[in-house]
């Protein structure tokens, strides 16, 4: 079923065309996106293209978050809307309001949700009764496709195209929602190479595997070195392995194989390569942290750039969602500057 641009839920329906489109506007929206701080303040520009425009940002307690909120929030005000926040604690859900309801009824007071919610379900029952586009961003350890997009984007940023790459997928591919995303996400494109390493009880859930060319690595993560060095990857995707996802059952039998490391020796035989990490790396977990920070600066390493880029692309996402067309924001940009 082709993507309707109405809302964001899944990657699936949206096709390499629609995200290879993303990518375009994504682009032309990078001068007002505050990211590139060569640029003084004073000489940044941004757009009031979205003036008069409300989001309404519903994160759930339980599923904090640095990045995806706030790079919400700042692709909203880039563009001269107003981001708000939604606080669940202060609404009538305390008084056993349903979600659908809630949702009909702020949605009657903003022009686009962005939702993430440790219940998957959450989103689903959001865009029932929701009269405004809803956009996922991250529905417990489903997917989390916003994320996916601005992932596709660093990669072709970096390499000039998707097609063609081998890309090392680590750490907890069960529960990582970044994981599933990105799978469905490569998949629109073509001749990739997928290795997937975790350890066992870890692995990437079927589902989400489809048409993929998938080469899955169940390991005791201390032989990491010499599974990575052999997958020859042009990018390696590492993952936080997520503990608050994973039953005490389970951690209890196999908790001790969970924990790893990328560092400099990691890295010693994979001169060509770009480290992508979602972010955040867990510094005082038991199981990381993942990446070193030695390697924070090796030019290997490109998260940091990987979440800047999430300005921009999320201002993407929010102007397609919003119904403006490339040509609309081009005569913008034309009439402002
Ligand atoms: C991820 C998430 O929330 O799924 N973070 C993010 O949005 N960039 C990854 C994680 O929490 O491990």
């Amino acid at each position: 079923m082709a993507w309707d641009k109405k809302h964001l839920i899944e990657i699936d329906p949206l096709s390499r065309k629609d995200i290879e489109n993303l990518f375009e506007l994504a682009d032309k929206l990078l001068p007002y996106s505050g990211i590139d701080k060569t640029i003084p303040p004073k000489e940044q520009k941004s757009l009031n293209l979205l003036q008069g425009k409300i989001m309404r940002l519903w994160f759930e307690e339980k599923e904090p978050s640095t990045r995806t909120y706030g790079s919400f929030q700042t692709a909203m005000e880039r563009l001269g809307g107003e981001p708000q926040e939604f606080n669940e604690g202060k609404s009538s859900i305390k008084k056993k309001e349903s979600t659908e309801h809630t949702s009909r009824i702020l949605s009657g007071q903003c022009d686009i949700f962005v939702d993430r919610h440790r219940d998957p379900l959450h989103i689903h029952m959001l865009v029932e009764k929701s009269l405004i586009p809803v956009v996922n961003a991250g529905n417990g350890s489903d997917q989390h496709p916003t994320q996916t997009l601005l992932d596709l984007y660093t990669i072709k940023k970096k390499v000039g195209k998707v097609d063609g790459n081998i890309i090392t997928i680590v750490g907890d591919l069960k529960y990582g929602r970044t994981t599933h995303s990105l799978m469905k996400g490569l998949e629109k494109f073509d001749d990739i190479e997928v290795h997937g390493i975790s350890p066992p009880g870890l692995e990437m859930p079927e589902k989400y595997i489809g048409d993929i060319r998938y080469y899955p690595h169940i390991i005791d993560m201390r032989n990491l070195k010499s599974v990575l060095t052999e997958t020859n990857p042009n990018f390696i995707y590492a993952t936080r392995i997520q503990d608050e996802r994973i039953s005490w059952r389970m951690r209890l039998l196999k908790g001790s194989m969970y924990r790893y490391q990328i560092n400099k020796d990691t890295l010693e035989y994979l001169f060509n390569v770009y480290l992508m990490h979602p972010l955040p790396i867990a510094t005082n977990s038991k199981y990381g942290p993942e990446i070193a920070t030695e390697l924070d600066d090796d030019p290997r390493a490109i998260y940091f750039e990987q979440a800047d880029n999430g300005i921009p692309m999320r201002e993407a996402i929010i102007v397609i969602l919003l119904g403006y067309r490339k040509s609309d924001i081009e005569s913008h940009i034309k009439q402002t500057f």
